[in-house]
This record gives structure tokens, C-alpha cells and sequence, in this order.
């Protein structure tokens, strides 16, 4: 039997891969999971208990006791749970304690899945792939109208900084760093509007599945 369609969106971010991968999601009829989340609610719960989220025990821990309810928490946003994700997400064993999660999710019923890693680790095998980058000015310009619209005063040069120290961070560890997959598709949307990046990701998928 075929396995469920599992497609791999992956990418840094404010390249607007979550909002490709919706709508992929919604096009394919497939559920969409915001892999992102997992590590934030981890991030979140070592903050909530006054640790530091690059404290490997206190990470895993957390990641350990993850619950459903903590990745619909309205605080898994913004820069200080931004920089926790990022800094749990280095911990080998904080991924390893969320890859089956991810794994069950993407073979009960197939998925679009964002995240850093689908298309390297969590599903190599996956049919479709696609890497979805910007320039860092224009993912910064993103991000910081994106703040702006949530009335989130910060600096365009802070945003940018910010953002550049957590690529960084995500593709410079040694365990799953962010980067695509050797069959992935590089999408730039560095001058595509959200409509035109989903039509070309849709006809990826398409010629990658043979439709
Ligand atoms: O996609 P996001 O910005 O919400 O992800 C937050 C952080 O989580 C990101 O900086 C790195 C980490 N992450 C990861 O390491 N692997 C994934 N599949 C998804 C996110």
C-alpha cells in the first residue's frame, strides 16, 4: 500500500513557509502540522519554570511532558520564545524526544509539514519537498510589518539582527541543522507574493507525484 503523501516544507524564517504550507494543505485535502510549535511549547515550558532553555536537562524534560494543550498556548510568539526554540532545538535529545510525534502524525493520515528538518530527518523519504527562503532584508521587512500590525514596537535593525543570530543558531548545530534536503526544491520568495510562491509549490508537488 502507498504510504499517506507527506510533503516537506522547510526553511528559515519569515520566508513564509507557514503560509505556503496551509495553503498546500488545504489544496491536497492533507492535515498541516507547524513542526516550529513543538519546540516553542518546549522553549515556553523551561521559561515558565525559570530555566534556561539551553539547559539540555531542564529541555528535555520539557520536552518529555509535552501535552496537546501547550501548542495552543497564545505566548509561543515573539523574541524571547523565538531565541528559546531556537536554543532547545539544538539539544539532541529534545528532537529525538519529539521525532516519533512527528513521524505518527505524518503517517497516520499524510501532512504538509513545516519546520527546519522534515525533508532531511523526520521524513527523507517524502516524495515532495520544497526549501522556501528570502533574502534576510526581506524576511526582516516581513517580520517587522508583521509586529508592526500586532502594535509590537521594534526596530527593523533589532528584527534583522535578531532573526540573522537564530539562522545562525538553527543551521550552524550539529544535530539536524537547518538546510535542504539534497531532492528539495528551492523556492525564493523574495519577490513573489503569497498567491504566486503557492502556485509554483503546488506545481512542485504536482510534477513530484507525477500529477
Ligand atoms: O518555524 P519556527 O520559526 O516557528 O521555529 C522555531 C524554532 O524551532 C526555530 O528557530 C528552530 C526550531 N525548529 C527546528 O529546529 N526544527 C523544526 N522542524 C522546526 C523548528
Amino acid at each position: 500500500m502507498t504510504p499517506p503523501l507527506v510533503v516537506a516544507v522547510d526553511g528559515p524564517a519569515a520566508a513564509g513557509k507557514g503560509t505556503l504550507a496551509r495553503k498546500l494543505a488545504a489544496a491536497l485535502g492533507l492535515p498541516y502540522l507547524d513542526t516550529g510549535l513543538l519546540y516553542r511549547a518546549v522553549g515556553r515550558r523551561v521559561l515558565d519554570a525559570g530555566g534556561d532553555p539551553r539547559d539540555p536537562a531542564a529541555a528535555v524534560a520539557a520536552a518529555r511532558s509535552l501535552s496537546a494543550a501547550d501548542l495552543d498556548r497564545g505566548d509561543l510568539r515573539g523574541p524571547q520564545a523565538d531565541m528559546a526554540a531556537s536554543a532547545v532545538a539544538t539539544i539532541p535529545e529534545v528532537r529525538a524526544a519529539l521525532l516519533d510525534w512527528q513521524r505518527d502524525f505524518g503517517r497516520t493520515h499524510g501532512a504538509v509539514m513545516d519546520g527546519r528538518d522534515i525533508g532531511t530527518v523526520i521524513f527523507p523519504d517524502a516524495p515532495a519537498k520544497l526549501f522556501v527562503t528570502a533574502s534576510p532584508e526581506a524576511r526582516a521587512k516581513r517580520r517587522w510589518l508583521e509586529l508592526q500590525g500586532k502594535g509590537v514596537q521594534r526596530t527593523l535593525a533589532d528584527v534583522e539582527a535578531e532573526m540573522r543570530a537564530r539562522d545562525a543558531q538553527d543551521a550552524g548545530r550539529s544535530t539536524a541543522p537547518m538546510k535542504p534536503a539534497e531532492d528539495a526544491v528551492i523556492l525564493d520568495t523574495t519577490a513573489l507574493d503569497a498567491e504566486h510562491a503557492f502556485r509554483m509549490a503546488l506545481d512542485v508537488v504536482r510534477a513530484r507525484m507525477g500529477a
